[in-house]
């Protein structure tokens, strides 16, 4: 079965969406099958993966409303990932959601029956935390949380956290905390470093070791409809995604290694 990260914070223009679509590209490289689903009706990570969000008959919004199975809407990427794609159509589902019968777990179930065909799914979630994020947080094994390091950051986090506290309580006591990502990030920044540290000091083994620097191929890629990745993989910001990707799949396998010797010594 899948492991289902919903990358997410409800700040804007952290780099969500460069994360999901990197990180997608990236996992793909490392032989992991990987599904990016596009939960944010802007359709950036659907543009960036190659997709005319203007063009889609169906998408994210037919699932959620129960109208299409999953399966239907999936297009295979240039970048060796899957995409389940998303426009502006997505803020329909987004108000009708909240008078359907198992509102925040609609996701969750469009995912079963095929979730079995990948090791990955990334869903990239929109900058709030609204019903379309519940549904991710909801349907998601862990969450990923991409963030600048600049002095408002941690404020926001507070409130996020809260959220996946609460989620945990009431619909999916299992969801936990993959990682905080650092992205755009500029070591000569004092502020940064400032930030940095007390990120550790908060989350600890948490915070991801890999930091995503800032890199103009990262923001040049989407134009062309590709990863960084793909459109240069020699260049910092693949290259960060790429250790990224290693860093958590090798974190993965210390988890599940723990967890055995765990069972073992019952
Ligand atoms: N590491 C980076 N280096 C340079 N530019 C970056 C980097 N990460 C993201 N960007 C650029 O910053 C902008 C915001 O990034 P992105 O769209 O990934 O954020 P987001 O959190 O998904 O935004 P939103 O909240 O609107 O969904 C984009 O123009 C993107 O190309
Ligand atoms: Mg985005």
């Amino acid at each position: 079965v899948a492991k289902v990260i919903a990358c997410t914070n409800q700040k804007g223009g952290v780099g969500k969406t460069t994360t999901s679509i990197n990180l997608a590209a990236a996992f793909a490289a490392h032989h992991k099958k990987v599904l990016l689903i596009d939960l944010d009706p802007q359709g950036n990570a659907t543009m960036g993966s190659g997709l005319n969000k203007n063009e889609l008959e169906i998408s994210m919004n037919d699932i959620l409303l129960g109208e299409q199975p999953l399966e239907k809407i999936i297009y295979h990427s240039s970048g060796g990932f899957d995409l389940a794609p998303t426009n502006a159509d997505l803020t329909m589902a987004e108000v009708q959601l909240l008078q359907l019968h198992q509102r925040e777990q609609r996701l969750k179930l469009a995912l079963k029956p095929i979730q079995d065909r990948y090791d990955i799914v990334l869903i990239d979630c929109p900058p709030s935390l609204n019903m379309l994020t519940l549904n991710a947080l909801s349907a998601a094994n862990s969450v990923l949380i991409p963030l600048q390091c600049e002095y408002y950051a941690l404020e926001g986090l507070a409130a996020l956290l809260e959220t996946v506290d609460q989620i945990r309580q009431n619909i999916n006591p299992a969801l936990q905390i993959e990682g905080l990502v650092r992205t755009m990030h500029d070591n000569r920044n004092r502020l940064t470093q400032d930030v940095s540290k007390q990120l550790r000091a908060h989350f600890g083994s948490s915070l991801c070791r890999t930091v995503i620097p800032r890199n103009v191929r990262l923001a040049e890629a989407p134009s062309h409809g590709m990863s960084a990745i793909e459109y240069d993989r020699t260049s910092a910001g693949a290259t960060a995604y790429l250790l990224l990707a290693d860093e958590l799949i090798k974190r993965q396998a210390a988890r599940t290694a723990s967890a055995a010797q765990a069972t073992e010594g019952v």
